[in-house]
């Protein structure tokens, strides 16, 4: 990381010049052995993905280590032995890990409801935070993550792949390079295959989600206000409940359904029928999509007008599955449209004013569309040198806010003006 070090050639120097520069060097890797000097993570809510990120960190090289875990579980997270928390004091909960322990940075996991709680608790230490999105549920709690972030001086990472994405960042590129003009107008799309995730555990329950729009769109919307380059102003939506929910018990599994051969869903099906995995693997914790009391909407909808008067169609759809699938957006200007697809790994650009197509492919493996590498790569530069994040607070805050009154639209059918909710405390 040191750009003078490289510029010594230690093969030509002197012998004392040799052994200065290993022991230099020598110094210089030390640290990565002194477990007190590599940066010290400390993370509420050590669930499936908090533990990925926290490990994903490591892709860089550069020293950390999880020095606390605040997680109801800890007994059982500590008990699995996992080697990366050998350094880790556990905490039953957030209050306890952040009085006791001096912290380069924060990371909060926990499920989308305690978010904003957890969030607000970590803003009155002034560390450097990643926070899982959405970043908050309810108009309540929007208005109160904005209250407490107003003073936090401390870098912040909202977990938000997509905007990080070398796809976005390439197309950010394109617009500021003047490729299409200003982003006059866009069509975003969603079809997302791997959906039955929101119906068949714990993202079924309304109360700790709050629907799609905030679980799904929240990414959308962000990175379509970063590539619009305007904030989102006004907002109408839909969403319907067309094919998942039903009458089925809500806590009825898979395993235990009478209709497991028939049902299209069932993980027979998906094996025999799907031609998913080379076997049949019963999941036996797989609950039913076709269940009353799910409240998650299965297809949404919204028009966004922008400050400056740009306008966005974005759309979700929750059924489309296998070659459907489709993430992107076409984004038109005067002189020209892009589009792209992540799922097709490929930018295309149209200009407008000569018969010319562009195309980017991109090649590189790349999980999670390439974004979680770059959100880790921000963290751990936050947490090491206080550099701001290129997906700060305010952009969740926003986004979810986004979210919010889409969902309030669609549910009271009106248009809404995107503004911090007055009344919330
Ligand atoms: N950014 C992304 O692309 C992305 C991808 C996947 C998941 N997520 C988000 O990550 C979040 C977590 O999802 P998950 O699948 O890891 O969930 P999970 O249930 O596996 O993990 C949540 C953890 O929080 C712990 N917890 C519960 N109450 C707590 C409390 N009061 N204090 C501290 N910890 C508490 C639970 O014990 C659990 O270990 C969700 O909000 C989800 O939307 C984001």
């Amino acid at each position: 990381m040191d750009s003078g070090r490289g510029k010594f050639n230690a093969c030509r120097a002197p012998v004392f010049h040799r052994l200065f520069s290993v022991l230099t060097v020598s110094h210089w890797l030390e640290p990565r052995k002194d477990v007190r000097l590599r940066l010290k993570l400390g993370i509420i809510g050590y669930g499936g993905r908090a533990s990925g990120m926290a490990k994903n960190l490591g892709v860089f090289d550069i020293p950390y280590r999880v020095a606390a875990v605040a997680d109801p579980r800890w007994e059982e997270i500590k008990g699995a032995g996992d080697e990366f928390l050998k350094d880790a004091v556990f905490y039953e909960n957030a209050d306890d890990l952040l009085a006791q322990e001096e912290l380069d940075g924060v990371m909060v996991g926990t499920r989308c409801f305690l978010h904003t709680e957890m969030a607000c608790k970590v803003a009155t230490r002034n560390v450097p935070l990643f926070l899982e999105k959405p970043v908050a549920i309810s108009f309540e709690q929007v208005a109160r993550l904005d209250k407490a972030f107003q003073s936090f001086t401390a870098p912040s990472v909202v977990s938000f792949p997509l905007r990080l994405s070398p796809i976005v960042l390439t197309v950010k590129e394109m617009i500021e390079a003047g490729e299409i003009g200003q982003v006059e107008h866009a069509v975003a799309f969603n079809d997302v295959p791997y959906a039955a995730v929101y119906y068949t555990n714990w993202y079924r329950n309304y109360d700790e989600v709050g629907g799609l729009f905030l679980q799904k769109a929240t990414h959308d919307l962000d990175y379509l206000y970063y590539l619009v380059g305007h904030r989102p102003k006004w907002i109408c939506a839909m969403k319907a409940q067309r094919v998942y929910g039903g009458d089925k018990p809500f806590d009825l599994k898979c395993k235990d359904c009478e209709e497991q051969d028939a049902c299209p869903e069932s993980p027979f099906n998906w094996f025999y029928k799907g031609f998913q995995g080379n076997k049949l693997v019963q999941d036996d914790s797989r609950l039913c999509m076709f269940a009353e009391g799910i409240r998650n909407e299965d297809q949404g909808n919204c028009l966004v007008e922008y400050e400056n008067g740009a306008q966005v169609s974005y759309t979700q759809n929750f059924f489309a599955r296998f070659k459907s699938a489709q993430r992107g957006a076409r984004l038109y200007g005067y002189k020209g449209t892009i589009y792209f697809d992540w799922y097709r790994n490929q930018i295309q650009l149209y200009k407008h004013q000569s018969p010319v197509v562009k195309t980017i492919d991109f090649t590189g493996n790349m999980p999670h569309f390439g974004g979680d590498r770059e959100l880790c790569f921000d963290f751990l530069l936050a947490m090491k040198e206080g550099r701001p994040s290129r997906s700060p607070i305010e952009a969740g805050i926003l986004s979810a806010l986004t979210c919010l009154w889409a969902r309030e639209s669609a549910e009271t059918r009106k248009f809404c003006e995107i503004v911090m909710p007055q009344g919330c405390k």
